[in-house]
């Protein structure tokens, strides 16, 4: 059996005659770019994160970058510090440049792999102005703690939620907890578009105004330019697709929290081998990736892979190690370090059948540890 790490087309076949439908209503309107249909989205998506508005945006790193402008925490000057993982989508380091400021990095929690709250203390300097704590692959990172950190510090935060649409269930969601947040709709996300898209959230209206305008350099009603924005729209066929699948997001996520635990269950005869993920608390990790660990890594993959399962790795290079950041980091990173040669991911998304689940468990409590 092959067993591609990812099949968005099943998910298509679920939502094809509502979408279908949809667009082919979007197309004969006539109306293409930041309509009704993306103030629709803004509305739903604000009310089911749990924040006060919703802007949205071309893409998940526009939205990082316009949320650390639009919060004030990053200055045109080019010397704000911002701090980040080195564990995480090499876009979260690009938003912050691209907002004009200095990647700063912090190591992260071995269990979680989100940003460490000790770790931020240390690497606060004179010249930093945010934090952005990155919910990876779909889990929470410690929020409470790292509001503390930045409270005292007087640091604004801005989460990254492109990879925890939903998590946390209940009045408020990831995307909710800080400052502002940023969202991704790329494809493959628990929410995903069928091409680009992002949003910000924030209790902060006044924020969310700053950002409509940033993402069109200036008021367009009026043509006027007035802020050194971007150009950065969602279309409308866009935001219906993901109206559409936001009805089912919930569902979704209690699948994809469904198939980690048949996961974890599975392979625990071998959880002293491998690394099986562990959820800070229940509903706070929406699996957006199921992430194991093993010292062995390539000759585990190749196995698999000789079994004819696809695996990944999120992500191979850390941040600090990219060719970009010469420099390095200023601190030590032993945790990101250590995890980076030994993390990969296991296929898991709403539509992977029991069958291939199975398949892979059985294929690793055979390898040959
Ligand atoms: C953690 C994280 N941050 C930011 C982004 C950037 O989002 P986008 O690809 O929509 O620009 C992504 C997605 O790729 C991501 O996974």
């Amino acid at each position: 059996m092959q067993i591609p790490f990812l099949d968005l087309r099943r998910q298509y076949r679920e939502v094809e005659t509502e979408v279908t439908a949809t667009l082919a209503h979007m197309l004969a309107r006539g109306v293409y770019i930041l309509g009704d249909e993306v103030a629709a989205f803004e509305d739903e998506w604000a009310r089911f994160c749990g924040a006060g508005g919703a802007a949205a945006v071309g893409n998940g790193t526009d939205a990082l970058a316009l949320a650390l402008v639009a919060s004030g925490a990053v200055r045109p000057r080019g010397q704000d510090e911002v701090i980040i993982p080195p564990l995480s989508a090499g876009y979260t380091a690009l938003a912050v440049l691209n907002a004009g400021g200095v990647p700063v990095f912090a190591d992260i929690d071995p269990e979680t792999y989100t940003l460490d709250p000790v770790a931020v203390e240390r690497a606060i300097t004179p010249r930093t102005r945010a934090v952005v704590p990155v919910h990876l692959y779909g889990q929470l990172a410690d929020i409470p703690a790292i509001n503390e950190v930045a409270s005292r510090q007087r640091l604004v935060v801005i989460e990254d939620a492109a990879q925890a649409h939903g998590a946390l269930p209940g009045e408020r969601r990831a995307g909710a907890h800080s400052r502002a947040a940023a969202f991704s709709f790329y494809p493959t996300k628990n929410l995903g578009a069928y091409g680009d898209g992002g949003a910000i959230t924030s209790d902060d209206l006044d924020l969310i105004e700053r950002v409509k305008t940033l993402r069109q350099g200036g008021h367009p009603a009026a043509m006027r330019l007035t802020l050194a924005g971007r150009n950065s729209r969602l279309d409308e066929l866009q935001a219906a697709i993901l109206r559409v699948k936001l009805k089912r997001l919930d569902e979704w996520n209690r699948r994809r929290l469904q198939l980690a635990g048949d996961y974890s269950r599975a392979l625990s005869p071998v959880a002293d081998r491998i690394r099986i993920p562990s959820a800070r608390e229940p509903e706070s990790h929406v699996f957006h990736l199921y992430v194991v660990e093993h010292t062995e890594r390539e000759s585990l993959r190749a196995h698999l892979a000789a079994h004819g399962i696809e695996t990944l790795i999120h992500y191979p290079y850390l941040l600090h190690q990219q060719p970009l950041f010469k420099a390095g980091a200023r601190q030590p990173l032993p945790v990101a370090e250590r995890a980076a040669t030994r993390i990969f991911s296991l296929p898991l998304y709403p539509q992977l059948r029991g069958e291939e689940l199975r398949a892979v468990t059985t294929a690793i409590l055979d390898f040959d540890f």
